[in-house]
């Protein structure tokens, strides 16, 4: 398939960080507009520096790009450009995650993030025809409590979420660990998602499903560690959001075609494809469908079981669902 062809299908991305929307000029702009001082020359410099050898190498970088984002307006701007280049793509409908406590920290109220980014999705709705809703996600390397102050933060927005995610530094920082702050979420009616085998065990992946009682897996390749997992996620498919640029830059795999794209669509799982933090790992959602394609010898029709998969895996109301199905 080429690029103009696959560029005009329509198809949903499910696993985008907002902040990792930043582009470095942007980052620039902003940093000039709010007098942040970055420790890097130019724009080059910063696009240098975007070597990462982990998941925690990356994060460190991400968390310091996000000290730019102070108003509303900045948070606006992000999200518009995004929504932008979703419209270009052919991407109908996103589900964007936001990591409140990335700002929190910093001393940035949680409604002036959330007024900035959703202004930007109800203007996406109106001009552009596009559908886009909103994932705050839980920063796991953070304290239990911390999780549920945020919780308790949020609820004056709550009708801005479909669901609730967790992401950040994996390893060591188990679902189970989550487990009371998830309950709370599903009983307002909310979905979950989690981050889970991606750097960490596929027990991971059956600790978010068991304790959190997770809707949607973001990443999850390491569930073909475990035959009776994959079994698990195949028969309740369970969506995965697979991010393959994302999974080379952070060394998860050493190139796309060693990736396992191909096994898990073989293994009959819910797949989809997905750009992560696009600014920081090289590419949008076109470029990772096509090159992970290409590396994995995905023929047309396997693309567009992955682009009918991101439909399937949404959180659209079912009607919404089958008209693009
Ligand atoms: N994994 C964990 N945390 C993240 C990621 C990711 O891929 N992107 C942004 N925060
Ligand atoms: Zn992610």
């Amino acid at each position: 398939m080429d690029f103009a062809t696959l560029k005009q299908l329509p198809k949903a991305e499910l696993h985008l960080h907002i902040e990792g929307t930043l582009e470095p000029e942007m980052l620039f702009q902003l940093a000039d507009k709010n007098q942040v001082v970055l420790p890097y020359a130019d724009i080059d410099a910063v696009r240098a520096a975007y070597q990462f050898n982990s998941l925690q190498d990356f994060l460190d970088l991400y968390y310091q790009g996000m000290s730019v984002l102070q108003t509303a307006s900045d948070f606006y701007d992000l999200t518009w450009a995004y929504l932008e280049r979703c419209q270009a793509d052919g991407v109908v409908h996103t589900e964007i995650f936001f990591d409140p406590q990335g700002h929190t920290v910093r001393g940035i109220a949680i409604d002036v993030v959330i007024d900035g980014i959703s202004r930007a999705i109800a203007q996406a709705h109106t001009q552009l025809g596009l559908s886009a809703s909103l994932i705050p996600c839980f920063l796991r390397h953070l304290s239990e409590q911390d999780a549920l102050d945020t919780w308790q933060e949020l609820q004056p927005h709550l009708a801005h979420f479909v669901a609730v995610g967790l992401d950040s530094s994996e390893l060591g920082h188990p679902p189970e660990k989550f487990e009371r702050v998830f309950a709370l979420v599903r009983d307002a009616g909310l979905k979950v998602v989690a981050h889970a085998g991606e750097e960490g065990p596929a027990a991971y992946i059956l600790g978010a499903l068991d304790s959190l009682k997770a809707d949607r897996i973001d990443h999850g390749v390491r569930c073909l560690e475990d035959k009776a997992l994959v079994d698990r996620l195949v028969a309740e498919q369970i969506p995965l959001t697979v991010c393959p640029f994302s999974n080379i830059k952070l060394k998860v795999f050493a190139d796309l075609a060693s990736s396992n794209l191909q096994a898990l669509l073989d293994a009959g799982l819910c797949v989809t494809i997905n750009s992560d933090d696009p600014a920081y790992f090289g590419g949008y959602i076109n470029d990772n469908i096509l090159q992970a394609a290409a590396a994995q010898q995905l023929n047309d029709e396997q693309i567009r079981v992955l682009l009918g998969n991101s439909f399937k895996a949404s959180f659209l109301p079912e009607e919404q669902k089958q008209a693009f199905l």
